[in-house]
């Protein structure tokens, strides 16, 4: 057993209003108040649209509902003239412990490189915020360069040209899992979370063994239980199924039972 808290992170992309966000938070923290079951071994944290944070925050503060919150991005800049950006310190101010930088499709719709990506990390650290570093390969890159070094090559960029590393977490995700259903299997995602962890102990040193690492695409109540099982996989980073807070919860749930 490791001390890397296991991390149930739900990314809500472009989904749920204000109100829609507000009835989610609520039904899952109900979900997650069950009293039969204990928390307290996991740490669970939404990623809504920035135009939900304020409210989710509210409610999260208010009735100490046990969620961490996280922003979908955070812009290199800190201030100024970039209209339709969000500063890093806004994010912080809103309570945001966690953002989730080089989504593949912030990397595929949004041209980010692995330079914006660097940036984004150095601005994520400036506001104190834990970027959820997010690396995979696509069906392309798997076939000619295997799977691992694509997200190896992602997270070394990532992590590279700072002057001291503060608190970060990857979340492996083949491309080709996102969003269709195709999962990688537990062996697959814990060969490579393995592999990043590795290639972090020889770039980096004794960080790699307290760094989370995470398994994302088509993660589903019903086919967690092979991911967390595996000692290198530190929790999951889950889309479409985070939507549903009876989903959501049972992912979360599944993660207690083998923690305790
Ligand atoms: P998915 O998305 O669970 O819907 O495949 C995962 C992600 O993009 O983080």
């Amino acid at each position: 057993m490791t001390n890397r808290i296991p991390l149930i992170a739900g990314n809500w992309k472009m989904n749920m209003d204000h109100l829609q966000a507000i009835a989610l938070i609520q039904k899952l923290s109900w979900t997650l108040s069950d009293a039969d079951h204990d928390y307290s071994k996991v740490e669970v944290a939404v990623f809504p649209p920035f135009t939900d944070l304020r409210s989710a925050q509210t409610l999260i503060d208010a009735e100490k509902f046990e969620l961490a919150l996280g922003a979908q991005d955070i812009s290199k800049h800190d201030s100024g003239a970039f209209t339709g950006e969000i500063s890093g310190a806004f994010l912080s101010k809103l309570n945001t412990k966690y953002v989730l930088v080089g989504h593949s499709e912030r990397r595929q719709y949004h041209s980010e490189d692995d330079s914006v990506i660097q940036q984004k990390v150095a601005a994520a650290w400036r506001h104190n915020l834990i970027p959820i570093i997010c690396v995979g390969e696509t069906l392309e890159e798997l076939e000619s360069e295997g799977q691992s070094a694509v997200p190896i090559r992602q997270t070394i960029a990532a992590l590279s040209g700072h002057d001291s590393l503060g608190e970060f977490v990857i979340a492996y995700e083949p491309v080709w899992a996102i969003g269709t259903g195709k999962v990688a299997t537990p062996e697959q995602a814990s060969e490579v979370a393995a592999a990043i962890r590795k290639a972090l102990s020889e770039s980096f040193g004794e960080v790699a063994s307290q760094t989370r690492i995470l398994y994302g695409g088509s993660v589903k109540a019903n086919n967690v239980a092979g991911f967390l099982l595996h000692e290198d996989v530190d929790g999951v980073l889950v889309g479409g199924a985070s939507l549903d807070a009876e989903e959501f919860s049972g992912i979360a749930r599944y993660q207690k039972h083998i923690v305790l």
